[in-house]
């Protein structure tokens, strides 16, 4: 459990409480849903930001858009799961990208955040894109991990395949 403090919130809010932000709460993502990765990710990154001066409020805003693709990534056990997985790591950021120009108004560093967070596949361009990509990244290898976990435990896929 993160505490979120006032001045992330004050940024955050306008996105997280946006009517077309809150499927996010039902598309799952690793072990949790998009939504709470997302916030995740912007809270650890905002963190960083914030300490070394960095144009925190772009960080928080790109942050918790860089998943925005709102579809639900179907894993399959097959030979398909490398071309699929390097499909939707290519293609996600600009469809989140697209998604989120929709609804809010973003400055050239969160796009570059949102369209940069997959590198290799993508690049970011600013030190807050290198902090949201590598944040990113950090915690998705906890959350998988913990997916594994439940795996190991139920002897099955708990993939959400809804
Ligand atoms: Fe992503
Ligand atoms: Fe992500």
């Amino acid at each position: 459990m993160i505490y979120l403090d006032n001045r992330f919130m004050e940024v955050a809010l306008p996105i997280i409480e946006h009517q077309e932000y809150q499927p996010m709460k039902s598309i799952k993502h690793h072990d949790e849903s998009v939504f709470d990765h997302s916030i995740k990710v912007a809270f650890y990154a905002y963190q960083i930001a914030y300490k070394y001066g960095l144009d925190w409020e772009s960080t928080i805003r790109g942050a918790l858009l860089h998943d925005f693709f709102l579809y639900k990534f179907k894993k399959t056990f097959s030979f398909r799961i490398i071309t699929d997985s390097i499909k939707h790591a290519i293609s996600h950021p600009i469809i989140a990208f697209e998604n989120a120009s929709k609804y809010f108004n973003l400055n050239q560093k969160e796009e570059n955040i949102i369209k940069g967070h997959m590198f290799p596949f993508g690049f970011p361009k600013s030190k807050e894109a290198w902090i949201v990509s590598l944040v990113d990244k950090y915690i998705a290898v906890f959350e998988y991990s913990s997916n594994f976990k439940k795996m190991a435990l139920r002897k099955e896929p708990v993939y959400n395949t809804k």
